[in-house]
């Protein structure tokens, strides 16, 4: 076989919906956000598993725009734990070659966060072994709905520009700016939703859910996870037939 047939079993893009942090912490009578801070020792660990692997892009759902309605305390202490975790992993990224990447209305963040983040976005910028995205402050909606309405601008502004846009152009408009859509998604903790994340980018992507709540996530249940995938076959509306054909 050749190596690139290998690869083409490995996705190239995984999408985390990081779920269940609150009730791993309910579970032991613990504070929300010591669920938290147990789930990101689960990044760390979950990023280091997708470089062993080989899958060049993983974008963690790390706050949407929906969580900023939690109570205030939360919110400061996952604003805290994001920060310090940022600070804290920026040599680690760099020394294993992977860039830093947001999506989202990060302006929104506070500005402590938004400065770790955005030294560790430029330090980052040319690394090459893999691409870690945080969706902070994500909502697909308003990543649609943004994209609508600079297409609607650039018309008003522009006699010559085209009033119709094919899905590459509008694809350019997304946080994602045409990149590689994911391939595999994950949601933990049991719950079968997508929760406004990835909205348009998802539209073929292979969904995996689990019970495992992620503080509890390990490298065993990533592992799961890729050897679902591995049984999956993705037709793209095509036929089986039509598949093993081009394979
Ligand atoms: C959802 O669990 C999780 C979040 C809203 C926050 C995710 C944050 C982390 C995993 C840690 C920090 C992240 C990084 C990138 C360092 P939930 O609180 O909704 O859990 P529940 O559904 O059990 O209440």
């Amino acid at each position: 076989m050749s190596a690139d047939k290998g690869r083409k079993k490995i996705p190239r893009h995984v999408a985390i919906i990081m779920d269940g942090n609150g009730r791993w912490a309910a579970q032991r009578k613990l504070h929300r956000l010591e669920g938290h801070h147990k789930g990101s020792e689960t990044v760390e660990e979950v990023v280091e598993c997708c470089r062993d692997l080989g899958v060049e892009e993983l974008t963690l759902y790390a706050f949407s725009q929906e969580n900023w309605a939690r109570p205030s305390d939360e919110i400061e202490g996952l604003m805290a734990l994001l920060k310090s975790f940022v600070f804290q992993k920026r040599e680690k990224l760099i020394k294993n070659g992977i860039r830093l990447l947001t999506i989202g209305q990060t302006d929104r963040l506070p500005e402590g966060v938004l400065k770790e983040l955005t030294r560790s976005i430029y330090e980052t910028r040319q690394c090459s072994t893999m691409t870690l995205t945080l969706a902070l402050s994500y909502s697909s909606r308003s990543e649609i709905i943004d994209a609508v309405n600079q297409v609607l601008r650039n018309a008003m502004a522009n006699e010559e520009f085209s009033k119709m846009v094919n899905e590459d152009e509008f694809d350019r408009l997304l946080f994602t700016e045409g990149r590689t859509p994911p391939d595999l998604l994950i949601r933990t903790s049991g719950e079968h939703r997508i929760s406004n994340f990835l909205l348009w980018q998802m539209a073929y992507t292979e969904l995996y859910f689990t019970e495992t709540l992620w503080p509890d996530f390990s490298r065993d249940d990533f592992m799961k996870a890729i050897n679902e995938y591995q049984r999956r076959e993705r037709r793209f509306g095509k036929t089986t037939e039509q598949i093993r054909a081009t394979a």
